[in-house]
């Protein structure tokens, strides 16, 4: 076991090491048990309890929907299997933005409940009161620019965001302010690989990218994704690392038709 009472190994002390030595650092989403405790023996950095669950665990278009009661279900199956990795978890949406005492309520849950190490949280200047109160009861947050899927009903579109100098000028400035502010760290979601660059050898903090190019401190992928369960999402930043649809799909119908024609359970698979 290498956790020291409550605390796992990598720490985000250890994260903010990692970018001053050039260290990239590896982080996957996981919502299960079983998932978090391969990924823990992996030897992955960063396990984030995203609210992608809300896609690829409930099936919901967005990541709206999800509870926070949803969330620290998932946070605490996957705290239960990981010793290493830090654990980060999503504030869902509508549990943070409008009112810094709820959002310092929502993130106390979170670490009471599940023993999770932080939280991440969508937003910029927006939200930089909620930050800086969850912040000062000792909470650490990874903060998360660019693409921010709680906002789809806002923008009404996935594609690529801070392509105009605009909204990169402001990214720039919200991802200053959420350093500033304390965060440890800043997920930058598919914007442009230079963009992506500028904000990580500007900030002293991580910049974990999905989508953001090769210029920044670690990358982040939705395992569903990675694995290939999923085969419907193809976006141009996604490396496809198996083919767990096939094989999976392979696996259920040679069972279906071994339970169909008798041949399982056969001699030695019973009492
Ligand atoms: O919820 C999630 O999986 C995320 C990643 C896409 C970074 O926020």
């Amino acid at each position: 076991m290498s956790t020291q009472g409550n605390v796992r190994a990598v720490t985000t002390y250890r994260l903010s090491e990692m970018k001053q030595r050039g260290e990239k650092i590896s982080m996957l989403t996981a919502y299960d048990y079983s998932m978090a405790r391969i990924l823990d023996e992996a030897g992955i950095d960063v396990i984030l309890v995203g609210d992608s669950a809300a896609n690829v665990m409930a099936g919901h278009e967005t990541t709206v929907p999800i509870t926070l009661d949803q969330m620290i279900y998932h946070a605490r199956s996957v705290t239960r299997a990981v010793s290493r990795a830090l654990i980060v978890v999503d504030l869902p949406f509508g549990t943070y933005q409008g009112n810094s005492k709820e959002a310092l309520a929502s993130a106390i849950r979170i670490m009471k409940e599940t023993e999770a190490d932080a939280v991440k949280m969508e937003g910029g200047e927006e939200i930089l009161e909620s930050v800086q109160r969850i912040l000062s009861a000792g909470i650490p947050i990874m903060g998360h620019l660019g693409l921010t899927p709680q906002s789809i009903h806002k923008y009404g579109t996935y594609s690529v965001r801070a392509k105009e100098k605009a909204e990169a000028d402001k990214l720039v400035r919200d991802a200053h302010l959420l350093e500033e502010a304390g965060c440890f760290g800043i997920v930058l979601e598919k914007i442009p690989a230079e963009l992506g660059r500028r904000v990580a050898s500007e900030l002293h903090i991580p910049i974990i990218g999905i989508g953001a190019g090769p210029g920044v401190d670690g990358q982040v992928l939705v395992v569903h994704d990675m694995l290939g369960i999923t085969n419907e999402f193809s976006p141009r930043f996604l490396r496809r690392y198996a083919d767990l649809h096939g094989i999976m799909s392979d696996a259920f119908t040679r069972y279906i038709a071994d339970v169909k024609s008798g041949d399982f359970p056969n001699e030695k698979e019973q009492y």
